[in-house]
C-alpha cells in the first residue's frame, strides 16, 4: 500500500521522455555525438507478457507449449515464455521500453527473431553501455544482419555513431562444422549489404573466421557479440579480438550458457576465460557476459 502510494507519486512527475546526446571524443579522435534511446518509464501498476510458442531442445513441442500456458496462467503476471525461458513475476523491462520495442519489432524476420526477445534486450543494453565508449562494435556471426541492426536503430538508426563490423560466411557448404540455417545461401550477402545500404558505418565481411579478419578488423573495440555455433570459430576470434576490447566494454557470447551440442563452446570458453582469470557471468537466456579489465 505504501509502496504504491511511493510509486505512484514518483510517477505522477511523468517518465522521463529526454533523449541524451553525448559528445564521445578521446584525445586526437573527433567528436562523437551518440543520441541514446530516451527512456520510458512504465505505469506502476502494469506488467507485460510475452508468450511465445518458438523454443528448441524437445520432441513434444505442443506438450511443453499446452503445459506453459498452464503454468504462465496459473503464475501472476510479469510472465515470459519463448527460447526456452520460462520465468514469471518480472517487470519485464524489455517491453517498457518504448526504442527498443520499435527496433526489435521492426527488424522481425522470423519466430526466432520475435522469440529470442529477452536476449535481444541483453544486447541493446550492453550497446547502450558500449556506445559510450571508445571503440567500434563488431558482431562474429551477423546471418540476416537483424541481430546487428536491431542494436543500431535502437541506437539511433543512420545516425548511430560507431562503425559497426558484421562478419560471417553468408553461405554454408556441407560438412562445416556450424550447422546450415534457412537462409545461407549464394544470396544472403548481397541481401544484408541491401539491408545496410544507407548505413555507412557497417562494414559487412564475407569469408571464414579468423581468416576474414585480415580483410579489415578494428582495433579498439568496445561491444562483441559472438554468435558462431560452434567452439573452434568462437575460440579463434576471441583469440583476435579479446585483446583488442577497451576497458569496461562488453562481451556477449550468444550460446555460453545452452546445454546439448553447445555445450562444448562452454567448456572450451572457461578453459580460455580462466587462463586469463575471468569467469563467464551465464544469464538465463542462455547468453554468457563477460565485462572486459
Ligand atoms: C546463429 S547465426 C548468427 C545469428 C545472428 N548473430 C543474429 O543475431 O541474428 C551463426 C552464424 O555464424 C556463421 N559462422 C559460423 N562459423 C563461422 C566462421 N568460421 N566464420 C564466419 N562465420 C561463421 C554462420 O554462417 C551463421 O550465419
Amino acid at each position: 500500500m505504501i509502496l504504491t502510494r511511493l510509486l505512484r507519486r514518483l510517477f505522477s512527475a511523468g517518465p522521463s521522455r529526454e533523449t541524451h546526446v553525448f559528445e564521445l571524443s578521446r584525445e586526437g579522435d573527433p567528436a562523437v555525438i551518440a543520441r541514446l534511446p530516451p527512456l520510458t518509464s512504465p505505469p506502476p501498476e502494469r506488467v507485460s507478457n510475452f508468450f511465445s510458442p518458438m523454443f528448441w531442445c524437445t520432441q513434444e513441442p505442443e506438450k511443453v507449449k499446452s503445459s506453459a500456458r498452464v503454468i504462465a496462467d496459473l503464475a501472476t503476471s510479469g510472465h515470459y515464455f519463448g527460447d526456452n525461458l520460462l520465468t514469471w513475476g518480472r517487470n519485464m523491462s524489455m517491453l517498457d521500453d518504448q526504442p527498443f520495442v520499435q527496433a526489435w519489432q521492426s527488424n522481425i524476420e522470423s519466430d526466432a527473431d520475435q522469440a529470442i526477445l529477452w536476449r535481444r534486450y541483453v544486447l541493446a543494453c550492453a550497446a547502450y553501455h558500449c556506445v559510450q565508449l571508445g571503440g567500434d562494435f563488431v558482431e562474429c556471426g551477423a546471418y540476416t544482419g537483424v541481430g546487428m541492426k536491431t542494436v543500431i536503430d535502437y541506437l539511433g538508426g543512420r545516425e548511430f555513431p560507431r562503425t559497426f563490423w558484421g562478419y560471417d560466411l553468408f553461405e554454408h557448404e556441407e560438412g562445416m562444422l556450424h550447422h546450415s540455417m534457412q537462409e545461407h545461401g549464394e544470396g544472403l550477402y548481397a541481401r544484408v549489404q541491401q539491408k545496410f545500404a544507407d548505413y555507412p558505418q557497417v562494414r559487412l565481411l564475407k569469408g571464414m573466421i579468423p581468416d576474414v579478419f585480415a580483410d579489415g578488423c578494428p582495433e579498439r573495440i568496445a561491444y562483441l557479440h559472438i554468435d558462431l555455433n560452434q567452439a573452434p570459430a568462437e575460440i579463434a576470434a576471441l583469440d583476435h579480438l579479446f585483446d583488442r576490447m577497451v576497458p569496461g566494454g562488453i562481451l556477449i557470447l550468444d550460446d555460453y550458457e545452452w546445454s546439448g551440442p553447445y555445450r562444448v563452446q562452454k567448456l572450451a570458453e572457461d578453459v580460455w576465460f580462466d587462463s586469463r582469470q575471468y569467469r563467464v557471468m551465464p544469464l538465463p537466456t542462455g547468453q554468457g557476459l563477460i565485462i572486459k579489465r
